[in-house]
């Protein structure tokens, strides 16, 4: 995720500030940083693709003097991380730069606007279109302020938004949909995507609300909406230990990541899918890319294999022949590769040897391959013929987990996009699945907000084992919830097709194993007998359903319940409930949850 921080005063510290405040920020995940200082004249900006202190390096030969100016650390989202992609950008006279984070969803109209009427780019951003418009304002005589409020107005999407100009010594800042603070001090001013970034200076901080513009001197600011009506926003105090800042007052990452999940999925589905009107647009991915496939095949390991277990059922659904494979199995595979297959790596790092290898394999034989990862530089997304991006942020701790919602729901898309062109227009079901896209952020934020997991995580902390099952779309879940549950909390977890638990595993069964049993609405009868089979041998049994499901109510000890949607959807809402779960237990067991035993969050060796 991208990370702002801007810094107002009088003194000359702007850049000493601001690279401490990038380094605070180092936390959310970066691929580039900048800084843009200002000294009397125009903005002067340093940048540079790579860790601060690739920035810290130029900046050591010519540490511009100034009070004034705006920082930038860059996770790709639009081109590869580069120098010239990385922020500040600025527009053609060099008078105004601009940090932003969030994604500019109109950027392709605005672009091809401002390239018609003569204006040149330099980076592959969307951001870039924000300088420009905010020169032709200037140049039409309106104030910097006014300048930036018009240009608000013409951006569509998210965004936190920095600007500094020649003009004058403040920073013009607003927010929709990204997070902005700002920071208030004796005799100097932060804004920030996050608190941490200037905690070094100052604990005084004003949440500011999507629509608010601010404008900061520095001796005063003042926050009004985007219409010019002043607002008021109360200071409050932050009592954070600074080592935990980064984690934003969580106390692990992974926990603060399954909080992000709303957001994360926000920025997955932005632009891509109309749940009115069924309409999918995948950016790279126009209507008949995908005509010639006859088969598609998912390679992807651990977590993202479980990605991909639910990506090939959607395509199978959507009438497209469709399997998911272990990468580490893919080069011993018999599986049919020509140049009609599409094989698709699910990989949130895209840095994975066993599925790098298996996309090699495919490549060597002459299938198309695509990459669907977390990461825009990433080996996999360089190497593949095409590559989607999950968009879900950077994902610190090393058991995944927002990667994995942002997985399925870009799977699910990718899935739409390929069957409508394989086998003709839209279906009535995929419009519905759409649509129940569109309330997953919200569902997920219920659950978040209402949660018992760690209740239950509490009630069988001193099992001997615990079991999951599901079946069709949340057999993948089930493998999931045992997966994340073993790894961070080292005890013995199993996932299983919940028709299986009688050809074997019904043996371990017993009133020491809690079964986690995940409900989507379809085919709840079948697995509500294998419940049974697991009740009647002592089990305690959980069940993961919707609210108003009394039959598994009757049969459950405890419900983690989550909202009714529909049943392709329900698997990242149960799953959500068992990634807390597995959370709360490992935190009960005092591991240390954010890098478990014997894992990495990029495993690089075959
Ligand atoms: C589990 C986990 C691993 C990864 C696996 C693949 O929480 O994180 O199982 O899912 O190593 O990693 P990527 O998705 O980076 O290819």
């Amino acid at each position: 995720m991208c990370g702002i921080i801007a810094r107002i005063g009088d003194d000359d510290s702007a850049v000493d500030e601001l690279i401490t405040g990038l380094e605070n920020l180092e936390y959310r995940g970066y691929d580039s940083a900048g800084v843009a200082i200002k000294n009397g004249g125009g903005p002067e900006v340093f940048k540079r693709q790579g860790k601060i202190s690739r920035l810290k390096d130029v900046l050591a030969g010519e540490v511009p003097d100034g009070g004034l100016g705006i920082g930038h650390t860059r996770w790709s989202t639009h081109g590869p991380p580069t120098d010239e992609n990385a922020h500040p950008h600025t527009d053609c006279t060099g008078e105004v730069a601009v940090v932003h984070n969030g994604i500019i969803e109109n950027y392709d109209e605005l672009r091809s606007e401002l390239a018609s009427r003569g204006h040149e780019f330099e980076s592959d951003t969307d951001t870039e279109v924000i300088p420009h418009l905010v020169e032709e304002e200037l140049a039409r005589g309106a104030s910097p302020e006014l300048a930036f409020r018009r240009t608000i107005r013409k951006l569509s999407g998210s965004y936190a938004v920095a600007m500094i100009t020649e003009r004058d010594h403040a920073v013009y800042a607003t927010r929709r949909g990204s997070p902005l603070v700002l920071g208030v001090s004796d005799g100097e001013y932060f804004l920030a995507s996050d608190v941490p970034a200037f905690l070094d200076f100052t604990e005084e901080v004003i949440y500011l609300d999507d629509g608010d513009v601010v404008v900061v001197r520095s001796d005063d600011y003042e926050i009004s909406t985007l219409d010019g009506q002043t607002v008021e926003r109360s200071v409050s105090t932050v009592e954070w230990d600074p080592e935990d800042a980064g984690k934003g007052g969580y106390d692990h990452y992974m926990l603060k990541e399954i909080h992000e999940q709303p957001t994360a999925l926000r920025q997955t589905l932005r632009g891509r899918a109309d749940g009115t009107t069924g309409e999918v647009h995948l950016e790279d991915f126009p209507a008949g890319s995908f005509e010639q496939v006859e088969r598609v095949q998912f390679v992807a390991c651990g977590t993202s294999y479980h990605a991909g277990l639910v990506g090939a059922g959607f395509l199978s659904g959507g009438g497209v022949p469709a399997q998911t494979f272990l990468a580490s199995e893919y080069a011993t595979s018999p599986a049919p590769v020509d140049e009609d297959t599409l094989v698709v790596g699910v990989t949130q790092s895209g840095e994975t040897a066993d599925t790098l290898s298996a996309l090699r394999k495919a490549n060597a034989s002459g299938a198309r391959t695509l990459a669907v990862t977390n990461v825009v530089g990433s080996t996999a997304a360089r190497e593949c013929d095409d590559a989607l991006f999950i968009r879900a942020g950077p994902e610190i701790g090393v058991a995944a987990t927002k990667t994995f919602s942002s997985q399925v729901v870009s799977l699910s898309l990718l899935a739409e996009r390929i069957a409508r062109d394989v086998t003709g227009s839209p279906t009535e079901e995929s419009r519905e699945r759409l649509a129940a896209l569109d309330e997953l952020p919200g569902q997920v934020q219920q659950i978040l907000d209402y949660s018992n997991a760690q209740k239950i995580a509490k009630q069988y902390r001193d099992s001997d084992a615990y079991f999951f099952i599901g079946r069709g779309t949340v057999f993948p879940v089930a493998l999931e919830g045992a997966l994340k549950f073993k790894e961070i909390s080292y005890e013995h977890a199993e996932g299983f097709a919940a028709g299986e638990l009688k050809h074997g595993p019904l043996a371990l069964v017993t009133p020491k194993t809690p079964i986690f049993a995940v409900f989507t609405g379809e085919n709840d009868e079948k697995t509500l007998g294998n419940v049974k089979e697991a009740e009647a041998r002592g089990a305690p049994i959980v069940a993961v359903a919707s609210e108003d499901h009394e039959e598994v109510a009757q049969h459950a000890d405890h419900v983690l319940t989550i909202p009714e949607t529909h049943p392709d959807v329900a698997g990242v809402l149960a799953n959500v409930q068992l990634q807390l779960l597995s959370y709360h237990a490992a935190d009960l067991l005092g591991r240390p949850i954010d890098k478990p035993r014997n894992l990495a969050k990029s495993v690089t060796v075959e």
